[in-house]
């Protein structure tokens, strides 16, 4: 395996554990917390995720750097770009720049206050975060094979 092939694996079982994580969040555990009106469903799930979700986030953009860098040596092109990749990576960074707002505004507004009244504004972010997870897929396979933008 050359240095190359390590970061796309790498990239990838973060991928896994992110995308899979959610959506076994989307649909198993969050349609049983609807159910049941009980938001402890998914405070717990989410307790237990957080131990690798966030590392693999954080593995996704550092991988996801250092394989920008090889599509698209030259940084200020990603934010001014020509090319199909060009385009593609800044998707990602603008896909990135959303989930982390999402995350952001989950620890800080919802999961404090979150009780049986509000866990339908918890499923439509969980949702978003999903659909992302997927969105950063798909972008991620157009850069390798070609597709464009
Ligand atoms: C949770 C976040 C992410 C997920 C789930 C994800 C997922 C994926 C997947 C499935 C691939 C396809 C791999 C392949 O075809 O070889 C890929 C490729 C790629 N991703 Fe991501 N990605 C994420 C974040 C990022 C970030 C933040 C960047 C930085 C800009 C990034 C940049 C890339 C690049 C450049 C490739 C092409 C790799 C190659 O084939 O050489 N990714 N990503």
């Amino acid at each position: 395996m050359n240095d190359y092939s390590v970061l796309v694996a790498l990239h990838l079982l973060g991928a896994s554990v992110w995308v899979g994580g959610h959506l076994v969040l989307s649909f198993a555990v969050l349609p049983r917390a609807l159910r049941a009106r009980d938001p402890a469903i998914v405070r717990d799930f989410e307790a237990g995720f957080e131990r690798i979700g966030i590392p693999a986030l954080l593995l996704q953009v550092v991988t996801g750097i250092l394989l920008a860098l090889r599509w698209a040596p030259d940084v200020a092109s990603w934010f001014s770009p020509d090319s199909p990749q060009e385009r593609l990576v800044l998707a990602k960074l603008a896909t990135l720049g959303l989930t982390m707002l999402l995350a952001l505004h989950a620890r800080l507004r919802l999961i404090p206050n979150l009780g049986p009244g509000n866990l339908r504004f918890l499923a439509v972010h969980i949702a978003l975060v999903t659909l992302l997870g997927l969105v950063f897929l798909v972008l991620g396979v157009a850069i390798r094979t070609g597709a464009t933008l």
